[in-house]
C-alpha cells in the first residue's frame, strides 16, 4: 500500500505538536508563506515519461502535523535507477499521480506529534519503504514510515544507506552460507550495490571477483574498487578468457553470483559458480533476459534466484527488530570506516535537470545526490 503522502493531495489531520523553536520553523519555511500554511518545494510529476520532461519543481502544501506524525526536513536524496524507472512508468510499483519523485534519502526531524514515541526533534530518519517521495525540502510523515539512524553518520552514507547497502547485505546473508575465504562474483561491480557488496564482503573476509565494463579509465576504477576491498576486478570480456583459470588459483570458484545486468553478462557469471552455487538477479541494467545454459542446471545444479529489497522490507514490516539489526550492523561498518558511500556528485535540488541528465548517462561511476 502506498503511503498517502506520496501524492500532492496531502491529508489534513488534527493533532498536537511538540516542535523546535518558532525561529527554527521560520527559517525552515523561510521560502514559503506564513506558518499557518507552510509549503515545501518538491519535484513533482503528473504523468509518466522522460524524467527531464515530466518532473517540475513546485510549491506543495504541507498538512498539519498529526499526533502520530513528524515534520521532517529532507537533507539529501540520491537518484537511483529505480527512481527513474518509476517516473518512466516502467517499475514494478507505481504511485498514484501526481507524485513526488525519489524513494531514498535522509531527513532530520524538526517537529513531532504529541503521541510520537520513537522519534524526537533532531533525529535523522530514512524511509522504511519505497514510495515516500524524497525529492522535496520538507514532508509530514507518519512516525511508522521512517526509522532513525545515528546522526553522526556522514551525510552521504546516511542518504544512500536504505536501498543499496541493504540489498547487498541481504544478498550476502540470505542465499548461501558464506564463510571467510569463500568467493562471490558480481557484475556492475562499480554500481552503488556493487560497491556495498565489495565492502561488506571484505569486512566478512569473503573474496569478491568484480566485473565491470571496459572504459578508458579502467585502471583508475579498478584501483578505487580494490582500495575498497575488491579481491579482483576484471572486464566483462575477461569472463570467457583462459586467464580466469589463473584467477581461480588465488581464490575458490564462487558460491554466489550477483547479477545486476542480465543478458550475456549474467550467463557468463554462471560459468564461474561452484557446483550447487546460487546466482541472484537483482537488476537488469542491460534490459536483456537472463539465459541459463542447460549444462549449468544439469551438471552444476545451480540455483537461479531473484531478490527485491522492497519486498524484503514489506515482508519484514512487522519485524522491526530484523530491519534494525541490519541497519545497526551497516551503521557500525560505516562508523568503523569499512563501508563508505558510493562516489557521489552533489547537486542542489533546483539544479535537478542537470542531476537527472547525469544520472541517466552510462560509465559515470558516480551517483547523483540531490542536496536540499
Ligand atoms: N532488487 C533490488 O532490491 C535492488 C536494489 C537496489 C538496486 N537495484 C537495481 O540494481 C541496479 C543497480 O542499481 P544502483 O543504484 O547500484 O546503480 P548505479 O549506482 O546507478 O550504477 C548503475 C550500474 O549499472 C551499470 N550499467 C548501466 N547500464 C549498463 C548496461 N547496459 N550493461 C551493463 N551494465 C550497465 C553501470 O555500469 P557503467 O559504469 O559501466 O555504466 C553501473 O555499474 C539497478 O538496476 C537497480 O534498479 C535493485
Amino acid at each position: 500500500m502506498w503511503p498517502l503522502f506520496t501524492t500532492v493531495c496531502l491529508r489534513s489531520r488534527a493533532g498536537c505538536r511538540s516542535s523546535v523553536s518558532a525561529a527554527g520553523l521560520t527559517s525552515l519555511f523561510s521560502h514559503s508563506a506564513p506558518l499557518s500554511a507552510p509549503t515545501c518545494r518538491a519535484l513533482l510529476y503528473r504523468k509518466h515519461g522522460d524524467p527531464s520532461r515530466v518532473l517540475q519543481l513546485e510549491d506543495v502544501d504541507l498538512p498539519p502535523v498529526g499526533a502520530k506524525d513528524v515534520l521532517v526536513k529532507m537533507l539529501a536524496a540520491p537518484i537511483n535507477p529505480s527512481d527513474i524507472n518509476m517516473i518512466q512508468g516502467t517499475y514494478a510499483i507505481l504511485p498514484d499521480l501526481p507524485a513526488v519523485g525519489g524513494n531514498e534519502g535522509v531527513a532530520q526531524v524538526v517537529e513531532v506529534g504529541c503521541q510520537v514515541k520513537s522519534l524526537k526533534t533532531g533525529d535523522w530518519v530514512i524511509p522504511k519503504d519505497a514510495g515516500l517521495g524524497t525529492w522535496r525540502t520538507e514532508a509530514v510523515l507518519a512516525e511508522d514510515d521512517v526509522i532513525s539512524l545515528p546522526s553522526d553518520l556522514p551525510l552521504l552514507s546516511a542518504a544512500t544507506l536504505g536501498v543499496n547497502p541493504c540489498t547487498a547485505f541481504r544478498m550476502l546473508s540470505d542465499f548461501e552460507d558464506l564463510k571467510p575465504g569463500d568467493s562471490v562474483i558480481q557484475n556492475a561491480a562499480n554500481s552503488g550495490v556493487g560497491q556495498a557488496v565489495i565492502q561488506i564482503a571484505a569486512a566478512r573476509g569473503i573474496n569478491t571477483i568484480n566485473v565491470i565494463r571496459d572504459r578508458p579509465e579502467f585502471s583508475q576504477l579498478s584501483d578505487r574498487l580494490k582500495a575498497m576491498g575488491a579481491t579482483h576486478v576484471i572486464k566483462e570480456e575477461a569472463l570467457r578468457r583462459p586467464e580466469m583459470k589463473e584467477l581461480f588459483k588465488t581464490c575458490p570458484k564462487a558460491k554466489l553470483a550477483l547479477n545486476g545486468v542480465g543478458g550475456k553478462s549474467a550467463t557468463e557469471l554462471l560459468r564461474h559458480l561452484q557446483f550447487g552455487g546460487s546466482m541472484v538477479t537483482y537488476g537488469g541494467m542491460a534490459k536483456q533476459p537472463v539465459t541459463v545454459p542447460v549444462s549449468a542446471l544439469i551438471f552444476k545444479d545451480v540455483k537461479v534466484r531473484g531478490f527485491w529489497v522492497t519486498q524484503w522490507k514489506r515482508d519484514h514490516s512487522n519485524d522491526e527488530k530484523r530491519f534494525r539489526a541490519m541497519l545497526d550492523e551497516l551503521c557500525r561498518l560505516i562508523q568503523q570506516g569499512q563501508l563508505t558511500a558510493p562516489a557521489c556528485s552533489q547537486v542542489g535540488l533546483h539544479d535537478y535537470s542537470r542531476a537527472l541528465e547525469a544520472a541517466m548517462q552510462p560509465f559515470t561511476s558516480a551517483k547523483q545526490l540531490l542536496i536540499m
